[in-house]
């Protein structure tokens, strides 16, 4: 089997930039370790900045998201009892953010490859890159009871933080940086009613909490729970109890109850590996990258990857311009620090780090009272939400 680049992974890096280069006739073959359904079972993140709604515009995959997906021109911020609205179309001159699922953006790029009629394989075991370092790499991987040889001349490693794509480069040739934070985030999906037409991220002693959406009928919570914490010592009742202690009170006694449809609790880390490139393999999103979900850029950070890598291909394909692509890893990767930045300093002020530590808690407060007063203030904040601009190839 041949084709001209090899994707690992069919989430959504895999699958953005498969369809962006098969629009500019660039042949790709995805590879992808789970089912089809698997993949859309997960539950993840539900907030796109302009520059990926941009993106999956150019994708072709803009109509349903269109219909459905929810722009959010703000969002408020809650602690020490008070609530303050971020006016991100005000603060960054028209910028705004999308609410439309991850889930929904996987589910509309993988129909639109199959209507693309482009190979996906699912299901495929023990994929392995090689002669990475060389001009003819290749893809090793068993597919229905198949070994198959994937030849290509690049290869995107977009298979997640536990891929096997980070894995092929030597480990004496990348360096990784990262930051453990001690707690993680209790996620519940139910159909009810969001409790405010806006996102609102509130800070407070018992636990950071997030309201989110992903339609007006459809709601995402979280509560901030110690890392040794079991989803089955959370009923529904205890979910809902928890989330209205560390709301204001007048929006817990707003808020609608009900079964939830999915509860799961992901540890929030920090993580960023460099170089992103090795030869002819390049690190596509979460497999190069994870963010606390705090700032809601673990998505957008993967869909700026792939806008680079996508633009440096056509480049190639289009004018041959080889010499360009060494500059993937530096040019995602100033964009990247910024993202992490930002989502390590939301998640430092909104967090409960320790109990005892009662410096840190008035540290946290004054922080917000003072962002949160200040226009330069809430303009840093804005600015960041809404995604800073795309860094230019050359
Ligand atoms: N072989 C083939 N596929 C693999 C392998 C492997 N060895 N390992 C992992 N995969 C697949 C996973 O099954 C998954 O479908 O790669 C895909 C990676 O997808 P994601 O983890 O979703 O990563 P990515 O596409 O970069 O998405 C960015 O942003 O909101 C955040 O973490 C959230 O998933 C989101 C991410
Ligand atoms: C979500 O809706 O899942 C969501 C929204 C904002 C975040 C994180 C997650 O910061």
């Amino acid at each position: 089997m041949k084709t001209q680049v090899a994707i690992i992974g069919a989430g959504p890096s895999g699958l953005l930039l498969g369809q962006l280069l098969h629009r500019q006739g660039i042949d790709n073959v995805i590879v992808e370790r789970r089912s089809g359904e698997y993949v859309l079972s997960r539950i993840r993140a539900g907030v796109l900045e302009q520059g990926m709604v941009d993106l999956l515009r150019e994708a072709g995959v803009d109509q349903r998201m269109d219909q459905e997906g929810l722009p959010h021109d703000g969002f408020e911020l809650v602690f020490d009892n008070r609530r303050v609205r971020v006016a991100l179309d005000e603060l960054t001159g028209g910028s705004n953010v999308m609410v439309y699922g991850q889930t929904e953006v996987t589910r509309d790029l993988m129909e639109a490859r199959e209507a693309a009629g482009a190979t996906t394989l699912y299901e495929a075991d023990n994929v392995q890159p090689h002669d990475l370092e060389s001009d003819h790499p290749y893809l090793t991987l068993e597919h229905n009871g198949e070994t198959i040889k994937l030849e290509c001349d690049y290869i995107a490693g977009c298979d997640g933080y536990h891929g096997v794509s980070r894995q092929a480069i030597p480990q004496e040739r990348i360096k990784a940086f990262e930051k453990v934070y001690p707690f993680g985030w209790l996620g519940m999906l139910s159909d009810t009613p969001p409790v405010s037409d806006e996102l609102i991220y509130s800070r407070h002693e018992r636990g950071f909490s997030l309201c989110s959406m992903r339609s007006a009928t459809r709601s995402r919570y979280y509560l901030q729970v110690p890392l040794d914490e079991k989803v089955e010592d959370w009923s529904d009742e205890r979910f809902w109890e928890e989330l209205k202690r560390r709301l204001p009170d007048e929006v817990a006694a707003k808020l609608v109850t009900g079964p939830s449809i999915e509860k799961s609790i992901a540890p929030l880390r920090s993580y960023v590996v460099e170089p992103m490139q090795h030869g002819r393999l390049f690190l596509v999103g979460d497999a190069a990258h994870i963010v606390p979900p705090t700032g809601a850029k673990g998505l957008n950070l993967a869909a700026s990857d792939v806008n680079t890598l996508y633009r440096l291909m056509v480049k190639v394909y289009q004018e041959g311009r080889t010499d360009l692509i060494e500059r993937y890893s530096q040019t995602c990767l100033k964009r990247i620090w910024k993202a992490e930045r930002f989502s390590w300093w939301m998640t430092s002020m909104l967090h409960n780090f320790s109990d005892e530590d009662d410096f840190n808690s008035r540290m946290q407060l004054a922080e917000l009272d003072y962002v949160t007063s200040s226009q330069a203030g809430l303009t840093t904040i804005a600015e960041n939400y809404v995604g800073l601009p795309y860094e230019p190839l050359e």
